[in-house]
């Protein structure tokens, strides 16, 4: 089948009966093989609806953007795999890939960074927002609310031009905000963005430079926050991708779509989880021989503990991104000379539970967010940063994802059903007569 067709297959379909009737509804493939019943005329023809809870067995779209094979741990951006990706390329570039659909040629790629770098500052007033929130506020809803407020200062006409506008505008802006989320909270100045410097390098600065002293950035750690923006730039529809597309599905701007997605993945199910594997290695750390409890306390079905990190809704084998993650943990832990404890924890964590039939049977793995704590903890980023670390990353992989669901042919605004199971008519009773049973 060609890359530019998907189409029902010649000889495939599915029938379903229902009340005496049977309606034969067609099979689609995708460039991957896999296979899904379009279901679009199964409610005109027989009255019926699916229900299918967190949509694990539902495709809310066609995309040409991602492809992940969990049974077989493959993750594939626009084709390339992230092995090769993680290994060659850079978090722009692989930004541009995502929203292009091919690797850009040396003009591009200078001419994007360019424009990216050069559209990094914030407008000034943005010092007075950052002011009114509390000292302690969690950088996620500030970051959620910083982008949406972008949309105030960008008040424009959604062109396919002024889109582009706006999209570079994002991943240029995105670390210049979460760095001021950080020094806002941490109550040091605001570190304007240094044009010299590449997009991980210069986030760091921003992070970690002071107006009193010079901050020179690593250039190895640099690379490896490139490393994890790369590894987390898109993941197909995930929980806050499919917010981005469905809050954009009502043509909403692309900063209120955006600032949808960063709230959903602030999640602890979600991209919060990097956040929480940390505190669990660290809880463990501080009592001997509590690995195996913890363990314990997460097989326990009338304990709602979770072994953080583990499991996903598609991978049931190795995610690949934790793959790559497990290795770069021990590289960078060596360079920056720290502390190898939660690593070793993790480490152990992980060769139980592979042990463990709990796990085994329901092919729970480390997923990216397993080992991505132990590096951004080695680089010196604070705990409660590390879900805006993970949005840094995802931003290129939303913003292709709403770009998308703007041109697909079949778009429709996103309106689920249901099953109603509430009350059935009854009729509205005077305060006097109204008893509780
Ligand atoms: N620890 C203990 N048990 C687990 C875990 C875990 N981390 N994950 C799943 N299970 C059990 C779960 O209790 C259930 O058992 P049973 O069949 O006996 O009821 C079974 O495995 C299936 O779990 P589920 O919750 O139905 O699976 P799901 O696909 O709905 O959820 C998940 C996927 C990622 C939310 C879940 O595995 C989880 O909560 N993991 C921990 C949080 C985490 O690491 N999240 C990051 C996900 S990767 C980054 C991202 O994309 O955001």
């Amino acid at each position: 089948m060609s890359t530019e067709t998907m189409s029902p297959l010649a000889k495939m379909s599915a029938t379903v009966q229902f009340n005496g009737k049977a309606v034969t509804l067609p099979v689609l493939e995708g460039t991957e093989g896999e296979t899904a019943i379009d279901i679009e005329k199964l409610r005109g023809s027989t009255g019926l609806i699916t229900i299918d809870p967190g949509y694990a067995n539902t495709g809310s779209c066609k995309s040409r953007i991602t492809f992940i094979d969990g049974e077989k741990g493959i993750l594939r951006y626009r084709g390339y795999p992230i092995e090769e990706l993680a290994q060659r390329s850079t978090f722009l570039e692989v930004s541009w890939l995502l929203l292009h659909g091919e690797l850009p040629t040396v003009s591009e790629l200078s001419a994007f960074g360019r424009e990216v770098t050069r559209h990094s500052l914030l407008h000034e007033d943005f010092g007075k927002f950052f002011g009114a929130l509390p000292k302690d506020a969690h950088p996620m809803p500030v970051c959620a609310a910083a982008v949406g407020a972008l949309a105030t200062f960008y008040q424009q006409p959604e062109t396919d031009q002024l889109i582009q506008d706006t999209i570079v505008r994002l991943i240029a802006k995105m670390p210049t905000i979460a760095a001021y989320s950080y020094k806002h909270s941490i109550g040091q100045p605001f570190i304007y963005p240094l044009n010299r410097l590449d997009y991980a390098s210069n986030f760091l600065h921003m992070m970690f430079a002071t107006p009193c002293e010079a901050y020179e950035v690593d250039p190895v750690l640099a690379k490896t926050v490139d490393l994890l923006l790369i590894l987390h730039a898109d993941h197909e529809q995930n929980c806050s991708t499919s917010t981005v597309r469905m809050v954009g599905s009502s043509r909403a701007n692309l900063f209120a779509s955006i600032s949808a997605g960063i709230s959903a993945l602030w999640g602890p199910l979600h991209g919060g989880a990097n956040q929480q594997v940390i505190e669990m290695l660290e809880q463990i750390a501080v009592q001997e021989g509590s690995a195996e409890k913890f363990l314990a306390k997460a097989k326990d079905k009338d304990d709602t503990t979770r072994l953080m990190g583990f499991g996903h809704r598609v991978y049931k084998s190795y995610d690949p991104r934790a793959a790559i993650l497990k290795k770069a943990c021990t590289d960078v832990i060596e360079r920056v000379a720290v502390s190898s404890r939660l690593l070793e924890i993790a480490m152990r964590l992980e060769e139980i539970a592979l042990r463990d039939d709990y796990f085994v049977s329901r092919k729970l793995y480390p997923n990216v967010d397993f080992y991505s704590g132990v590096i951004y903890k080695a680089l010196g980023i604070p705990v409660n940063m590390f879900t805006v670390m993970f949005t840094l990353g995802r931003l290129p992989g939303w913003i292709a994802q709403w770009v998308e669901m703007r041109h697909d042919p079949d778009f429709r605004i996103s309106r689920p059903r249901q099953i109603y199971t509430g009350p059935t008519l009854r009729h509205y009773a005077p305060m006097g007569e109204r008893t509780r049973r």
